[in-house]
């Protein structure tokens, strides 16, 4: 081969080359692939999360598909009442805890410490460090009224000392009294209540050896059809009536239900006597007469006829 010979066929392939890059470079888009000699599958009418849908199946136009109504995600079926909602199996509040926070059938150290940890993050601010319902919340404020209306309780009570454990998770869970203390739901997940339950049960139990871990109350609302004092003694327990009103004459957020029935109460709409369709107007609609030297604080709970009827007859009770 000459030069002359291998130089013309040099310039040959280099017009060759530049003539096919010319080729696919012709200005205007192509909806076919670039050549691909054997496609197998690789491109083909598909849908893109996050784009239209151009295939034309689906009505409303979007091709990222909404979970079917009813769809329970991998572990979040939530069957299991007593882990997830603190009952046991009759619906009560659960005195165990689940097992599946306990280790060797009992309550590890690591579950109490993250609970304190959790505890220190989330109830600090209004049970206070030392559980006695003293946090920045709960004190006075620089114009000397309560930051809080409705005071935290101390988590040493006699009353929360023998709660039992599923219903301190609900009261993390799902608040309390409609909303006096909020929901940690979001804040908390399902393992971190527990923790914290199993916190404060420790934290009880260092300063009252009598508390029992796993023990305490358990709240029975026997179910009737006939409203009795019986069903509204057990009433005042489980619906949290006992957070604000006390048997014996102490004050508490309410005033006490002792000797109440058959007193004469003053109220912002003027004096009353306490009968029972006074109390009964007082459970339903807490807002209408308020006691005089009381905060408009009773939450209105969900509660049936036969119910505020049991509560009426219990107080009517109580000399
Ligand atoms: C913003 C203030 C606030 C925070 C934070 C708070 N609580 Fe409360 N808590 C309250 C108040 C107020 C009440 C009383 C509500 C009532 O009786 O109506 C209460 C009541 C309770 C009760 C009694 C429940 C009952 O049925 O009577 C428990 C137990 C409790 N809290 C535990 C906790 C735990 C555990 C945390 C942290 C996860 C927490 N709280 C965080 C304000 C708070
Ligand atoms: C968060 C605290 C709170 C809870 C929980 C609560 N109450 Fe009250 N209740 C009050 C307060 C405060 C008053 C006084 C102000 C008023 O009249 O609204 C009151 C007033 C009353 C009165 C009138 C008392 C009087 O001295 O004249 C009755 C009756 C009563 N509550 C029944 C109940 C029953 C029954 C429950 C449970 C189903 C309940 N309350 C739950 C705070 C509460």
């Amino acid at each position: 081969m000459n030069l002359l010979e291998s130089t013309s066929r040099t310039l040959a392939l280099v017009g060759l080359a530049a003539f096919a890059t010319g080729l696919g470079c012709r200005g205007y888009e192509s909806e076919e692939p670039p050549i691909h000699l054997i496609r197998n599958m690789d491109t083909q009418e598909r849908g893109k999360a996050y784009r239209a849908d151009t295939t034309g199946l689906f009505a409303d136009g979007r091709i990222m598909r909404p979970p079917v109504p009813g769809t329970v995600a991998q572990g979040q079926l939530g069957e299991d009442l007593l882990l997830e909602e603190g009952q046991d199996e009759e619906g009560n509040s659960s005195l165990r805890f689940p097992d599946a926070v306990k280790a060797g059938g009992s309550l590890p150290d690591t579950l109490i410490r993250r609970g304190q940890a959790r505890y220190d993050i989330f109830c600090t601010p209004c049970h206070g460090v030392g559980l006695d319902g003293q946090g920045p919340l709960a004190q006075v404020g620089f114009d000397s009224n309560p930051r809080l209306t409705i005071p935290p309780p101390s988590l040493h009570d006699a009353r929360i000392k023998t709660m039992p454990a599923g219903q301190i998770y609900a009261a993390i869970k799902n608040g309390v009294n409609q909303g006096n203390m909020g929901s940690y739901a979001s804040q908390i997940p399902l393992l971190d209540r527990w923790a914290i339950v199993a916190y404060v049960r420790s934290q009880q139990k260092a300063k009252d050896p009598a508390v029992e871990m796993e023990g305490g109350v358990l709240l029975v609302v026997e179910a009737t059809d006939t409203a009795s004092e019986l069903h509204g003694s057990q009433l005042y327990a489980a619906k949290g009536c006992n957070a604000c009103h006390s048997l014996d004459g102490t004050r508490l957020v309410g005033p006490s239900f002792k000797a109440l029935y058959g007193s004469t109460r003053s109220t912002a709409s003027g004096d009353v006597v306490a009968d029972a369709a006074y109390l009964a107007e007082s459970i339903k609609e807490p807002a209408a007469k308020v006691v005089t030297g009381f905060p408009p604080v009773m939450p209105q709970l969900p509660l049936t006829d036969l119910e505020i009827e049991s509560l009426s007859l219990y107080i009517q009770s109580l000399k």
